[in-house]
């Protein structure tokens, strides 16, 4: 596994995470494959996979309890994400929501607490004032923000008086790129960690042939034969390849954890990564 720093913290995280959206449901609770999810998420672990992600949203609370289960007995340090949604973003609902999140994952500290989506109702001080109580009471060791344009960063940036926003999670893979006009500049400069989701494209970058144009199908399995690797483990090292990026791919098919987990640790030579990134420029 390969490992980044978070933000500016020292603290070292896998380059590559899991991801836990529909891992205990989507929108609602679903626990009919929790035995399949959990043995997916400790595998993961053990292959060095060890942060992640999930959501008070994901399952309507229920993927976090399938990430404490899963982690309950990890033989590792798990560093657990989870987040806390817009409509939970006044002073005393964030309180509220990441202690009923601590005690769904059966934790005493929240890794990384992110807000899931800005709020503009609810003015971003107040959130972050109750983010810096969190942090102040043990209970949150990093405040991260997720779908923040660079604008709504500059803001909560200017709201904290002690602690600095570590992370940034966006949406980020081959076939969506919107970040690297301005958010991925942004946050290299700052030193915040951009954490990219849907790295594959929902599956999508897994079936080329299926999902692309012949062009792009072609040069992710042209580089996955001369690698040795599959189109999904080229799309991942892709987007891991940045300093400032780390992916959080979701699986519980045990041979997509284990494909994931082989996407990282080495690198493609610099022309195959500039050759890739031209094939899947939005510019062309
Ligand atoms: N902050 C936000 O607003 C936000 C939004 C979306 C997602 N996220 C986070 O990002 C995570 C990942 O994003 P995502 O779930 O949308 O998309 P994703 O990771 O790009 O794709 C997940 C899909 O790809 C499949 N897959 C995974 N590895 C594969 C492989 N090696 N070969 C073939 N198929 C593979 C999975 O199947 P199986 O599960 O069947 O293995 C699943 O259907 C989420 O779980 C969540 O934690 C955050």
């Amino acid at each position: 596994m390969d490992y980044r720093e978070l933000g500016r913290t020292g603290w070292k995280v896998p380059a590559l995470g899991q991801g836990a959206w529909g891992i205990g449901g989507f929108y609602g609770r679903d626990d009919s494959r929790d035995a399949e999810a959990i043995a997916a998420l400790k595998l993961g672990i053990e292959l060095g996979m060890t942060l992640i992600d999930t959501a008070e949203a994901y399952g309507a609370g229920h993927s976090e309890e399938v990430v404490g289960m899963a982690i309950a007995d990890a033989k590792v340090e798990v560093f657990v994400a989870t987040k806390v949604s817009p409509e939970h973003l006044s002073y005393e609902s964030v309180i509220r929501s990441a202690k009923a999140s601590l005690s769904r994952l059966n934790i005493k500290t929240i890794d990384l607490y992110q807000i899931h989506w800005p709020n503009p109702r609810i003015p971003i001080r107040e959130t972050m004032r109750a983010m810096e109580k969190l942090v102040k009471d043990g209970l949150v060791r990093f405040i991260g923000v997720s779908n923040f344009s660079v604008s709504e960063m500059e803001e909560a940036m200017a709201s904290l008086a002690r602690e600095e926003i570590v992370s940034n999670q966006v949406e980020y893979s081959l076939l969506d790129r919107g970040i690297e006009d301005d958010l991925l500049p942004f946050c290299e400069k700052e030193k915040i960690t951009v954490i990219a989701y849907s790295p594959l494209a929902r599956g999508k970058l897994s079936e080329p042939r299926r999902h692309l144009e012949r062009r792009k199908a072609d040069i992710l399995q042209k580089l996955a034969d001369k690698y040795g690797k599959t189109p999904s483990q080229i799309a991942l090292n892709w987007v891991t390849r940045r300093l400032s990026v780390i992916a959080i791919p979701k699986a519980v098919k045990t041979e997509h954890v284990k494909e994931n987990a082989g996407s990282v640790g080495w690198f493609m030579s610099p022309e195959d990564y500039e050759e890739l990134s031209k094939v899947f420029s939005r510019h062309r």
